[in-house]
């Protein structure tokens, strides 16, 4: 079997981050979602893996992935010229993906007990494509599915206004190789986009068998900044308590508190769940629960929690206490003397700035 990742995409909806940025590699508990997907593929048995990238974000992924080899993994990459859709991806690796049956993962998914069960099930079951499946309260938002008594998939319907059901379809998919038929014979959606629900319904129209698998256990789609704060909530939860860096001067580490090599904290109060990245410098601060700093971060004098930092960032001298934010890389926000006394913003397009 073989892995397909889609990291491809524009992330509209979580600029100004992804000006700069893929999506994919935004950290949660800082490591960035397309490691998770990595991890529990390879973890799942399959180390060939291709990767869709975007033109834009590409040369990022690739700087960051390498050849798979840190990962256990050998990775192929392929350009989608754009984003024509989750089956347009899956024609744009075809020849990657030819000859064998391969397992499909959304790069900003996130699921807890990762993807080893389900690839396990799909190879013992002999069917042409095995779905993921869970409950949600908002539906519309999702592919949902409708299933029949006796818990046949009877219907795929992307992001419906009115959906029939609250199953909602998880970014993991298993295909065989009738699903470049599929892709082939089926037309854009009104978005757009040859849709990756639209084809799997066509499976099913044409006499394939879908298997529904119902996720146990929490899976998060981290496509908006509310889904990255609740995956960093979720994955801190999950940790254990580990102080490798430095603590001096009166301080206090409380509780699940992941303090990386070489991060030093002096004088500061650290709640967790949290984690403190590499070589961060946490100076007479409060970093409350559900919190990530990346590496390289320095904050002094201010408190901050629910929130995620990303590395080389600095936070200095700010009174309110920052929460539910998400903070980019080498970004500033400190307090300046300078006359006349005013706020001094240079934001990016799309940016959002909450004042008290
Ligand atoms: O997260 C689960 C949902 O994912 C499913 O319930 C939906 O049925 C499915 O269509 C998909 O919906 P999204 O609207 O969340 O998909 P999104 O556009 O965010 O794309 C998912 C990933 O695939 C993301 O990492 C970007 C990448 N992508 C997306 C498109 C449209 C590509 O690589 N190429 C593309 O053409």
């Amino acid at each position: 079997m073989k892995g397909l990742i889609l990291s491809g995409g524009k992330g509209t909806r979580m600029r100004p981050l992804t000006h700069t940025s893929a999506k994919q590699l935004i950290p949660v508990a800082n490591k960035p979602v397309l490691q998770y997907g990595i991890e529990a593929i390879v973890a799942a048995g399959i180390p060939d893996i291709a990767i869709i990238v975007s033109p834009e974000t590409g040369d990022e992924i690739r700087q960051f992935i390498g050849d798979g080899s840190r990962f256990r993994a050998n990775v192929t990459y392929v350009e989608q010229e754009a984003p024509r859709g989750l089956a347009h991806a899956v024609l744009t690796a075809e020849n990657f993906l030819r000859g064998a049956s391969f397992v499909m993962y959304l790069g900003d998914n996130l699921l807890q007990h990762g993807i080893t069960p389900l690839v396990e099930e799909y190879r013992s079951l002999n069917c042409n494509s095995e779905i993921l499946l869970t409950r949600v309260p908002n539906p519309s938002q999702f592919g949902v599915a409708e299933l029949s008594s006796d818990g046949r998939v009877v219907r795929l319907t992307e992001k419906p206004k009115e959906p029939k059901s609250d199953l909602a379809l998880v970014g993991v998919y298993m295909f065989d190789e009738h699903i470049f038929d599929a892709a082939k014979a089926i037309k854009p959606s009104k978005r757009g986009e040859l849709e990756i629900t639209d084809a799997i319904q066509w499976l099913l129209d044409n006499g394939f068998s879908v298997h529904p698998h119902i996720v146990k256990g929490w899976w998060k789609d981290t496509g908006k900044m509310e889904d990255m704060l609740e995956a960093n909530r979720t994955v801190l939860d999950t940790f254990e308590r580990s102080v490798r860096g430095v603590i001096s001067g009166q301080s206090a580490i409380e509780g699940k508190v992941v303090v990386e090599e070489g991060a030093q904290i002096v004088d500061s109060v650290v709640r967790g769940p949290a984690i403190i990245g590499r070589e961060a410098n946490i100076q007479h601060a409060y970093v409350g629960p559900y919190t990530s700093i990346g590496n390289r971060c320095s904050l002094e004098y201010c408190e901050i929690e629910n929130s995620i930092v990303l590395e080389n960032s600095t936070i200095a001298h700010v009174d309110g206490r920052i929460e539910a934010s998400l903070i980019g890389k080498n970004v500033k926000i400190v307090r300046t003397h300078r006359k006349p006394a005013a706020y001094r913003f240079m934001l990016g397009d799309n940016s959002e700035v909450g004042i008290t």
